[in-house]
């Protein structure tokens, strides 16, 4: 196993190309499903959850070819399940029931079962499904789904849901009739994936509104040309914390302003200087963070992915801070590991009140979830002395080239066994 270590103190400086996201390509990959033929995909992010689904659709007899190019063959499906070692480590897995729904008229997929973050069900992935015709019944920790031709229909989702959101369009698409989403969730990578499945031949209107009406067709094909990935807007913004946090001022390429505009509200309320421009965003570190309120909600609205990052900040911050999540039911696993960095947090339920402090010093932490991990990360940028990250194979799910890109922009940051424990070992793994 491995680890991180950090040297933290240093302004980091520079530039940073944003990889595509891992919340619209995961989706993306999925949906090539629903067309039987060979799909081009480019701006695939090198991530561990990105090679978990290229497994699964291999294991679901889809092979794909990893390049600048990455090429899936979804012409003959020889299983339709997706398992439970598969789903327990990747949620994301249960979107194959829609594309094997519309598809196959059958899928089988183990319950994802809860995660650090909370219990994450499916009952509105499911509600919708039924609704377009399919039949569920749960055996053995799997739920096993099947259908005739899926009918149009008329679905009100209890809340926007990223994944129910996709899952019912990739469903739809091949439905007869029409359907009408509503109460659907607006996220960029929701907007990323039906714009890839019009390419598809799909009949979408209303993506990256509250209302998705899909006119369904009777068969997808694959697209003429490869489909490019859409930008990271999380990754975008954990680096652009990066630069607030350490006083720095990193510029983000190949990324999206428009999908962040809660985030750099927030960033120029907590002092830091941000400067746009068509695909790059500028972040100037303050001299001192300003304190500030945040509280998550479903897109437009502040991301919960990005709610551990500005709490890093918010450790900083000359003066009292809350964040409100309202997302997820268990998403402050950074605040213990905070703490033990000099962090003043006090999590009550969904409320966390942060008492800024001068400086955080390093400390051995435990990564529990991606974006805790990535929190831990930035605040080891800027905390005194060594920080070492632990089980970073939470960060692997969703940062490509993560201390490539840091060292990139100054930072003091190396990759080493979990085993070493001297620092001379880690001052030198520093140095190399
Ligand atoms: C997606 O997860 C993202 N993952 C998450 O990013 C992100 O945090 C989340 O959307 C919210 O924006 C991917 O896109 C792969 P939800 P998803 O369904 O689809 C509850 C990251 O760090 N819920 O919008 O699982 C659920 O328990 C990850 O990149 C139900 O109760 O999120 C949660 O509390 C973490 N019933 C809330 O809704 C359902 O049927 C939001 O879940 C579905 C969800």
């Amino acid at each position: 196993m491995e680890k991180l270590v950090i040297e933290g103190g240093q302004r980091l400086q520079g530039t940073i190309r944003a990889s595509g996201a891992k919340n619209a390509a995961l989706p993306i990959m999925i949906a090539t499903l629903l067309a039987p033929g060979e799909h081009r995909l480019t701006n695939l992010p090198e991530l561990a959850d990105v090679s978990s689904t290229l497994s699964l659709l291999g294991r679901m007899g889809c092979p794909s070819l990893v390049g600048d190019s990455t090429k899936i063959d979804t012409t003959r499906i020889a299983f339709n399940e997706a398992p439970y070692d598969v789903v327990r480590k990747m949620r994301a897995s249960v979107l194959v029931l829609g594309p094997m729904l519309a598809r196959q008229g059958e899928a089988r997929v183990s319950l994802p079962g809860g995660c650090a973050i909370g219990v994450r069900p499916i009952d509105q992935h499911l509600k919708g499904l039924e609704a377009l015709g399919a039949k569920f019944e749960l055996k053995g920790g799997y739920i096993h789904g099947t259908a005739g031709r899926l009918r149009g229909a008329d679905i009100t989702l209890d809340f926007p849901t990223v994944g129910g959101t996709e899952n019912i369009i990739m469903a739809a698409v091949l439905a007869e009739g029409t359907t009408h989403l509503r109460n659907a969730a607006r996220e960029p990578e929701v907007v990323d994936l039906c714009n890839f499945l019009t390419t598809l031949g799909a009949q979408i209107e209303g993506a990256g509104t509250d209302v998705i009406t899909i006119e369904g067709v009777t068969r997808l094909t694959p697209a003429s040309r490869p489909y490019p990935i859409c930008p990271d807007r999380i990754e975008t913004g954990t680096w652009l914390c990066a630069a607030a946090i350490t006083g720095g001022d990193i510029e983000i390429t190949d990324t999206d302003p428009a999908q962040l505009t809660d985030v750099l509200t927030k960033l120029q309320e907590a002092g830091c200087t941000i400067t746009t421009s068509g695909t790059s965003i500028r972040c100037q570190g303050p001299e001192t963070l300003r304190p500030f309120e945040l509280t998550t909600e479903p897109y437009p609205g502040f991301p919960t992915d990005m709610q551990a990052q500005l709490m890093v900040l918010a450790t900083l911050a000359n003066g009292e801070s809350t964040v409100t999540e309202k997302i997820f039911e268990n998403r402050f696993m950074h605040v213990p590991e905070l703490c033990r960095m000099g962090a003043r947090i006090d999590a009550q339920g969904n409320v966390a009140t942060i008492e800024g402090v001068p400086t955080l010093t390093g400390a051995a932490v435990m990564a529990s979830d991606l974006r805790a991990s990535a929190a831990l990360v930035l605040a080891g940028l800027s905390a005194q002395g060594l920080t070492e990250v632990l089980r970073i194979y939470h960060l692997d799910r969703g940062y490509e080239h993560l201390v490539d890109k840091l060292k990139g922009v100054g930072a003091r940051i190396a990759r080493i066994s979990d085993a070493v424990r001297e620092e001379s070992v880690m001052l030198a793994a520093l140095d190399a």
